[in-house]
């Protein structure tokens, strides 16, 4: 197979040195043999459509066939591309453009990620329970449709700036089903919930716990959707107080799984590469 031949795909973003993206679909890539190159993609703040342009006009290297979109840039991403998803344009944020030939297709994996990594991963069916999901942003306008899709009994979104959250909620209400459905500020949103999502960027700024301890029922299942140190604080606070904790790198990988299956039409298995990327990640820690 020639350079010029091979499909390529980047992560974009700003910062992106230290995407774990590239990695993880290399080995997608050689699991499920196919030939493609992934890189990362650093775009000025102000110039992301831009940059994701040229990348796709740019064939000197290969054939452009999409790429993945990180902080700060999946509402712009959203926007950018000729047709959403349907979990994309609720979320009105992207994580995943696919250059096709009669316009870009943007994808939103993010929320399917998480539940896959909750329900899959770590075992606990969503069907029923009581969901706390703290941050209205970004991370957390992804995953709210999934989650409500999973049937869970309630979904309390709780937000330090309540209107953000609110804004959230009233969108999604046609997707709600059964679930009690209701934007809350941290300090109102009540107790005992069996799965506790933190999506703030709290933790990145050293700030404290939004939530108190109360909203952990006994056992639950808290996952902070960063992984590395930025995780760390939600985690050892939430197992101080009987939770399971739970780090973002699940997700991070069923996220680029999905995007991989709408790239290439292959399924990739997630649990090897999980496995071979906590490795990676305790090497280079140490
Ligand atoms: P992302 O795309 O990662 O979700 P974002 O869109 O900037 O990033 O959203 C950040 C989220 O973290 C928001 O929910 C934000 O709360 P506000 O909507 O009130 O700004 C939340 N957040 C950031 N710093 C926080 C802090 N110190 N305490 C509580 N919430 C915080």
């Amino acid at each position: 197979m020639t350079a010029l031949s091979l499909d390529r795909y980047v992560v974009a973003g700003n910062p992106v040195e230290h995407s774990q993206s590239p990695f993880i679909h290399a080995q997608f890539a050689q699991e499920t043999g196919q030939a493609l190159t992934y890189g990362r993609l650093l775009c000025p703040l102000d110039g992301f459509a831009a940059a994701i342009r040229r990348f796709a006009a740019d064939r000197s290297e290969g054939t452009p066939r999409g790429c993945n979109v990180t902080v700060p840039f999946k509402f712009e991403a959203a926007a950018l591309a000729a047709r959403r998803t349907p979990r994309a344009e609720l979320a009105e944020a992207a994580n995943t453009l696919r250059f096709d030939a009669d316009g870009w297709l943007a994808d939103n994996t993010d929320g399917i990620a998480l539940v896959r990594d909750i329900e899959r991963n770590a075992g606990v069916p969503l069907a029923g329970r009581r969901v706390l999901l703290i941050g209205a942003g970004g991370a957390a306008a992804g995953a709210l449709g999934p989650l409500l899709a999973a049937a869970p009994a309630c979904v309390m979104l709780a937000n330090r700036t309540v209107a953000k959250a609110e804004a959230l909620v009233r969108r999604h209400r046609v997707v709600a089903g059964t679930a009690d459905l209701r934007a809350v500020a941290p300090q109102d949103c009540g107790e005992a919930f069996d799965v506790v999502i933190n999506a703030t960027a709290a933790s990145l700024n050293g700030a404290k716990i939004p939530v108190g301890p109360a909203v952990l029922a006994p056992g639950a299942l808290a996952l902070d959707m960063m992984y590395g140190p930025a995780a760390q604080g939600f985690i050892a606070w939430a197992e101080s107080h009987g939770a399971r904790g739970r780090d973002g790198l699940g997700m991070l990988v069923e996220q680029a799984a999905e995007a991989f299956v709408l790239w290439r039409g292959a399924v990739p298995a997630t649990a090897p590469v999980l496995s071979a990327l906590r490795a990676r990640l305790q090497a280079t820690a140490r």
